[in-house]
Parts: structure tokens; C-alpha cells; sequence
């Protein structure tokens, strides 16, 4: 049976202000959760109070954490911003992992009630593993990908040495017309140019906006789950048959002509990993907790969010 924590929590969230961050914000306010932001820079919610911090010099506003209970943690470096030099690398990572210890070095020394940090993690953990159906226990990859979030998920579960609970979503990739990876993967088939990348066999895991905030809720209402789940719909699709049920939503053809990985290796070096690497993800585990899916289908999820 599954234990509901007390209605009223107070939230904070380290990136709150990015493409996740700004959906879980609302979400949470409208539940009537009190939200906190962990920013580099000055909100601009009247709603929200944003504390600052600065990593790379390990400052943090020592009263982020007064009052709260959960901390949502997402920030770090976009991972498909820049090229990834030797220097980016260690930034993404640093983003990911530095940040989550200087909030636990925090709750060391000052009096607080936090009891539960829900992580931000990557389908990156198991990179590019053909068509093999990756589960919650599947061993990591050994690209840059899975070390980051290797590295992410042990900074995170440093926690537990604090008596804090533990969950990290595994996320695929977050489907939103307002930004994040649906956006870039439209626009060509919006210019009636859209054709599949690679060979077109690669699996995507995808979620709906929708159900990663319902999937955030869960994790942090049933004080029960524990643990690393994969944030996935459970129906995963290949690049192809992606591009070929988002051409249909926007009533574009889709070319029969596949942009070579050739061209994706040219433009993105090592990151090419990102658009050619098949990553197959179950949902299987969130599943059995009896969290339900709004939008488990591609073409449901897509007719939604482009509303037709
Ligand atoms: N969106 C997806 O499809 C997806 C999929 C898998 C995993 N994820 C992970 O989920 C988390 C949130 O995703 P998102 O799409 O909301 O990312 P996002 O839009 O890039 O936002 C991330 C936030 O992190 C903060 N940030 C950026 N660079 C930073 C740095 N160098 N140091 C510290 N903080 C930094 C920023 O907040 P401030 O400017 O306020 O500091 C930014 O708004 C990320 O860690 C991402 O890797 C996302």
C-alpha cells in the first residue's frame, strides 16, 4: 500500500529555472506547495523565492534550505549546448555533482527538515545499447554519457549517509512544443524537409511533458519509493517511426532519405551519440508501482501536445 506524505511540502529546486524546472515549478504551485529556487541568477516569480549559489566557488546561500523538505534537483550544464571538450566534460559533470554536495555539506551544519531528495538522471546511463530492453538494474554504458551519470547518480546518493530518501529518475527525452529536444527534431519537418537520422533503427525514449510532472508528484508523495526508476513511456519507438508519427501530427511528408551518420559525426563529434544512439528503456518498474500514463503512445502524446 502505498504512504502519502503530509499535504503541505515546501520544494526546492536547483535548475528550477530551466525546461523542466518551469514545468514542475507551476505543477507544484498548483498543488499548493510552497516553491524555493537554487539559481545562478535572480528569478523573476513573484511566486518563488530564488536563492542564489555559485558552484565553482562552493557558495550557497546558507537559508535555501530553511523550512524545506524536498529538494528537486536538476541543475547542471545542457548537455547538448556546446562541444564537449575535455573542459565542457568536466563542467557537465561538476554541474551535476559538486552542486548536490554543497547542499548536503549544507545540511550538515545547519538545522533543517529535509528528508527527501528526487534526482534528475539520465537514459545516458545505458548510452547506446541497440534494441536491448534496459531496466533500472541493466549495467551501465562506458561512454562520457554513462560516466556522467554514474557520477550524478553517486553524488546524489551521498545523501543517504544523511538519512535523506533517494529517488533519481532515469529520464528519456521530455517531450514539449516549448523547448528541449522535440523542438529541434520538428523544425525540419516543419519545412517539409524531416527525414529519419542515421540508419533510423535507433530507439528514443521519450515521455510526455505531462507525465514526467506526474511522475515528479509520485516521487515525492509516496514517501515509500526509494530508488532509481527510468522516466520513460512504456511504448519506446525507433528514430523513424518517431519521425514518421511526428510528420503525420504536423501533415508533412516525411523524405524516404535518411541524413547520414556521417553528417551527425561531422556537425557533432562525440555528441553525435545523442541522435545516433539506440537506447531501449522499460517503464516497467514505475509501472508495478501502479503509476499510470497519461500519454503511453507516441501519436497520443504527439496529437496532445500539438493539438489537433
Ligand atoms: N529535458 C530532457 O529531455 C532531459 C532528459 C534527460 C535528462 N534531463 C536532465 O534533467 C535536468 C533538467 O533538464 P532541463 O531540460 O530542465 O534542463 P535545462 O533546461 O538545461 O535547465 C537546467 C538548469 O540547470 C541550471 N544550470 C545550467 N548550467 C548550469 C551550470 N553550469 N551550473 C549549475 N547550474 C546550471 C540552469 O538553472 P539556473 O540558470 O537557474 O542556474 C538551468 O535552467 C538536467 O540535469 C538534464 O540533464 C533532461
Amino acid at each position: 500500500m502505498s504512504q502519502h506524505s503530509s499535504l503541505n511540502k515546501s520544494i526546492l529546486i536547483t535548475g528550477g529555472s530551466g525546461l523542466i524546472g518551469k514545468l514542475l515549478t507551476a505543477a507544484f504551485l498548483e498543488k499548493g506547495y510552497q516553491v524555493s529556487h537554487l539559481s545562478r541568477k535572480p528569478g523573476n516569480n513573484p511566486q518563488v523565492k530564488t536563492y542564489l549559489w555559485n558552484i565553482a566557488k562552493n557558495e550557497i546561500d546558507e537559508h535555501c534550505i530553511d523550512g524545506i523538505d524536498t529538494i528537486v534537483h536538476l541543475a547542471g550544464a545542457g548537455i547538448a549546448d556546446k562541444r564537449w571538450t575535455a573542459e565542457r566534460k568536466r563542467e557537465l559533470i561538476e554541474s551535476r555533482t559538486k552542486s548536490i554536495g554543497l547542499i548536503y555539506k549544507l545540511i550538515k551544519s545547519r538545522p533543517n527538515k529535509v528528508s527527501a531528495v528526487v534526482s534528475a538522471s539520465g537514459v545516458g546511463y545505458y548510452s547506446d545499447s541497440g534494441d536491448e530492453l534496459m531496466h533500472e538494474e541493466s549495467p551501465p554504458n562506458s561512454d562520457f554519457m554513462a560516466q556522467c551519470c554514474i557520477a550524478w547518480e553517486h553524488a546524489v546518493d551521498e545523501g543517504k549517509s544523511l538519512s535523506l530518501r533517494i529517488v533519481k529518475f532515469r529520464t528519456g527525452v521530455v517531450l514539449d512544443k516549448k523547448g528541449g529536444a522535440l523542438s529541434q527534431m520538428a523544425l525540419p519537418v516543419k519545412f517539409g524537409v524531416g527525414a529519419a537520422f542515421g540508419n533510423g533503427r535507433q530507439w528514443i525514449p521519450w515521455i510526455h511533458w505531462q507525465d514526467m510532472i506526474g511522475m515528479y508528484l509520485f516521487g515525492i508523495d509516496n514517501i515509500h519509493l526509494t530508488g532509481v526508476y527510468n522516466m520513460v513511456a512504456p511504448n519506446p519507438v525507433t528514430n523513424k517511426q518517431f519521425m514518421r508519427a511526428m510528420a503525420k501530427q504536423l501533415f508533412r511528408p516525411l523524405w524516404p532519405l535518411k541524413v547520414p551518420a556521417f553528417v551527425f559525426k561531422l556537425l557533432l563529434g562525440e555528441m553525435s551519440i545523442i541522435v545516433l544512439g539506440s537506447t531501449k528503456v522499460s517503464a516497467q518498474k514505475i509501472e508495478n508501482e501502479r503509476f499510470i500514463f497519461k500519454y503511453p503512445d507516441l501519436p497520443g502524446a504527439l496529437k496532445q501536445i500539438y493539438g489537433s
